[in-house]
């Protein structure tokens, strides 16, 4: 059961010219999506919870789909993250139920706060045996909404609020935290870029040179693809000028830069949504959950095998199995308290 933390996923990332998709997760017809793609594809993965996946999906719920996701393919390696989790209570709940991984985003307080809330999370987890990936600088989409400011004014002024390379430094020295999630232009949801789609390969150049063997991670990564927004908007919806990352960009950042984990959870929405919308529209007197959630599922196969190109991790499943066995398959306490080995 290759059920791991992001530490045998990200010593290969580094350097490896791929990054590790990051999924979120809410049902089990997008877990299953997620993982089938995988699956077919021989790729590692990271299945992420967000606060609201807890509470819409009852987290019990939630880790019972993803404990069968873990049954169902022990040739995967997969870590369960917590994605953005904004207090120390939330980052010892995530701990006890069994996350490999968790992420403090002490991103929108002052430097200083986020140093010391960050390095409570890294407290808690490293003596569990669970990594932390915490979040330094501002993206778009919810996170300026956070501190009110206008996604006009963000993206005009943009470079102001992308990760500074010494300040990384000083975090990283500060907290002891295994990943760092950075501001490099990307933007949470499907409204990135009411310009020209450009993110700051320069500004990772110079991260990594400040912060070296620290893995990158980017947020806010979906590419927004062109074909659901248009089945969306044919069959009744209404989402104008939605623009995400364009995928070279994505590639770039990866295997030219070295980013390791890559967020993705607009594009698994927009999937669904685009196909339940077509059978509805198309279909009026269906009403087979089975029947919509089925084709939305197939097309959450589709676009996540693609992504996995995108990233490269196609084909790095195994390679993630021996790095984690070479590292002497190190699981969090929760495992092996619960599984007594
Ligand atoms: O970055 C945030 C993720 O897209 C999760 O969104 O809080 O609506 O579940 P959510
Ligand atoms: P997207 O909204 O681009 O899918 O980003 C998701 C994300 O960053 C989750 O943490
Ligand atoms: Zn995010």
């Amino acid at each position: 059961m290759p059920l791991m933390t992001t530490r045998p996923m990200f010593d290969l990332a580094y350097d490896g010219g791929f990054a590790v998709g990051a999924f979120n997760v809410n049902n089990m017809e997008i877990t299953q999506g997620i993982i089938d793609a995988c699956a077919k594809e021989r790729s590692p993965l990271i299945l992420q919870i967000s606060k609201g996946a807890r509470k819409y999906a009852n987290i019990r719920y939630l880790k019972h789909i993803i404990d069968a996701a873990v049954e169902e393919h022990p040739e995967l390696p997969i870590a369960i993250h917590c994605d953005h989790g904004d207090t120390l209570d939330l980052i010892q709940t995530c701990i006890n139920d069994g996350y490999t991984s968790v992420m403090l985003d002490g991103s929108h307080h002052p430097f200083d706060q986020n140093v010391r809330l960050t390095a409570g999370a890294v407290k808690l987890a490293h003596a569990a045996g669970v990594v932390v990936e915490a979040e330094l600088g501002m993206l778009g989409g919810i996170e300026e909404d956070i501190v009110g400011l206008d996604a006009a004014e963000y993206e005009k002024n943009v470079e102001k609020f992308l990760t500074d390379p010494q300040e990384a430094a000083n975090f990283y020295r500060s907290t002891n935290i295994d990943s760092l999630a950075v501001a490099i232009g990307t933007s949470h949801g499907a409204y990135k870029f009411k310009h020209e789609a450009k993110l700051a390969f320069n500004r990772i150049e110079q991260l990594m040179q400040t912060c070296p063997g620290l893995p990158l991670v980017m947020h806010g990564s979906s590419s927004v693809p062109q074909e659901f927004i248009d089945l969306i908007n044919r069959y009744g919806g209404d989402m104008p000028n939605a623009k995400g990352v364009p995928e070279d960009q994505i590639n770039m950042a990866v295997t030219k830069y070295g980013v390791c984990k890559v967020n993705i959870d607009t594009d698994l929405r927009l999937a669904l949504t685009a196909k339940i919308r077509e059978v509805f529209a198309t279909k009026p007197a269906e009403f087979d959950p089975r029947n919509y959630l089925g084709p939305a599922r197939d097309a959450i196969v589709t676009m996540v095998s693609h992504k996995l190109h995108v990233l490269n991790s196609a084909g790095k499943a195994e390679a993630v199995i021996r790095q984690w066995e070479k590292l002497g398959k190190p699981l969090p306490a929760y495992y092996t308290r619960r599984k007594g080995t």
